[in-house]
């Protein structure tokens, strides 16, 4: 706390308020105790000036385009890191030393099956389910098949809960994907490392050996490193929402999965790749840049743009060093990428796009690599899912163990009818 305070007027009355100070970022105004004092609320429709918990996870200042995972900078953990270390990092605030390492990396791969009877659970699903639906499903049954970490009052079980969700992760999104292809499910292979194992369950078949393609594997590393937390965005505030009733972990996660799947947020990747296809050719850029910016079109141009981020995405340079080195590896010249790098060109240098400091996002270029590697559109979120999941597991650990932790509950501004009488059906 700051020695900081900030005061209200109210109706002839002053009102003070504390200032908290993190170790770096914009001071909070903590307000508490305004309703009981004021008998006001805040409004605050999507959160853009509320801090709804304290968190040493991740750092983001969206001005400076930093991001950092427990103080060490993206960019640095993206080059240098394993995702099992950033997995560690985020989970326990440390950087592992070696032994460290190993015995988590044993840990996770002693999880990586999941119990036979689930797969019983995808042959409820269409053929033609997108991912994210049986995700969601999959994911929240979960929670029947482990009764044994479901007590978040233990924090082994909550360990353990959490050592599942990450390790199972890619073997649910591997059987999504296997499952709509029709082809048999690949069991995990534990020698191999976590991005290694998910491309092997992805694009292996049980009638042939499987080598994984080293650049292919850095990229899907680096993938998953980019995505394993962005502190409390839509999906993480989820996870932290329903865990705050007490929900089980597995049932939590399913939540954030599904907030997850919308365009606005994990879905942006696919939209962004369906609309760089959907413009095709260079020439057809400024038509919709045009649209973009057309106050009447509800057309915006995906992967543009961030709620935080309002100078670059740190992300998004590493994600366009990587769709240079896939493409170039794999031996493809794809036309969407030809598109993409006019379209960023042209946007940047747009004065709409400069005054409302829209940028290209972490989506604006996965897309391009993880259709070059092979995945159809509709995994992309589901990849992003298994990513993400690391996050929201040190998320809601640490949600969990914060002593000021309360069911979270918003309160409303409301415009709906006052009191009024029930009138008779006969009478409406
Ligand atoms: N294309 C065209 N105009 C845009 C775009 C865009 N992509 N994004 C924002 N704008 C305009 C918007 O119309 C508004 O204009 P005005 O002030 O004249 O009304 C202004 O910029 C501010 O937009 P906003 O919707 O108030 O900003 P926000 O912070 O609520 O939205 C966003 C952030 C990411 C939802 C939005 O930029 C967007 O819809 N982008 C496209 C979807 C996308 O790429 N999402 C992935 C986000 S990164 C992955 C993740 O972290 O989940």
């Amino acid at each position: 706390m700051t020695d900081q305070t900030v005061s209200l007027g109210v109706e002839g009355s002053n009102f003070n308020y504390p200032v908290l100070d993190g170790s770096v970022g914009p001071e909070v105004i903590d307000i508490r105790k305004l309703y009981g004092q004021t008998g006001m609320f805040t409004y605050d429709p999507g959160f853009t000036s509320t801090a709804s918990c304290e968190s040493a996870i991740t750092y983001i200042d969206g001005e400076k385009g930093i991001l950092l995972h427990r103080g060490y900078p993206i960019d640095q953990l993206a080059e240098h890191s394993s995702f099992m270390e950033v997995a560690y990092l985020l989970l326990h605030g440390e950087l592992p030393s070696n032994k460290e390492l190993n015995d988590f990396v044993y840990t996770i791969s002693r999880h990586t099956m999941v119990h036979e009877q689930l797969a019983t659970f995808f042959r409820g699903f269409r053929r033609d389910a997108h991912p994210m639906a049986i995700m969601c499903g999959v994911v929240g049954a979960l929670s029947s098949f482990y009764h044994d970490s479901t007590d978040i009052t233990d924090p082994e079980q909550r360990m353990i809960a959490s050592h599942r969700l990450i390790a199972k992760m890619p073997t649910i999104a591997a059987m999504a994907f296997k499952y709509s292809i029709g082809q048999p499910f690949m069991y995990p292979q534990n020698s191999l490392s976590y991005t290694g194992n998910f491309l092997r369950m992805t694009f292996g078949v049980p009638a042939e050996p499987y080598e994984v393609n080293p650049v292919i594997e850095r990229a899907m590393r680096r993938i998953f490193i980019l995505h394993a937390d962005h502190e409390q965005n839509a999906s993480t505030s989820t996870v932290r929402l329903a865990g705050s009733s007490g929900a089980n972990p597995f049932a939590c996660i399913a939540a954030g999965i599904a907030c997850l799947w919308g365009p606005a947020h994990g879905g942006a990747n696919e939209a962004a790749l369906n609309m760089l296809r959907e413009i095709g050719r260079v020439d057809r850029i400024p038509e919709y840049i045009a649209r973009a910016k057309d106050k009447n079109d509800p057309f915006r141009l995906m992967g543009f743009g961030h709620r935080v981020y309002k100078n670059f995405d740190p992300r998004a340079k590493v994600m366009k060093a990587t769709a240079d080195e896939v493409l170039k590896e794999l031996g493809k010249s794809d036309p969407v990428l030809d598109v993409a790098k006019e379209l960023e060109h042209i946007a940047l240098n747009d004065e709409y796009f400069i005054e409302k400091k829209l940028y290209p996002n972490v989506d604006f270029y996965s897309g391009v690599i993880l259709n070059a590697i092979g995945f159809p559109t509709d995994m992309f979120t589901a990849l992003f899912a298994v990513a993400r999941t690391v996050g929201w597991v040190a998320q809601w650990n640490e949600m969990i163990a914060d002593p000021e932790q309360k069911i979270g509950r918003p309160r409303q501004l409301y415009v709906g009818a006052t009191q009024r009488d029930y009138i008779p059906l006969d009478k409406r």
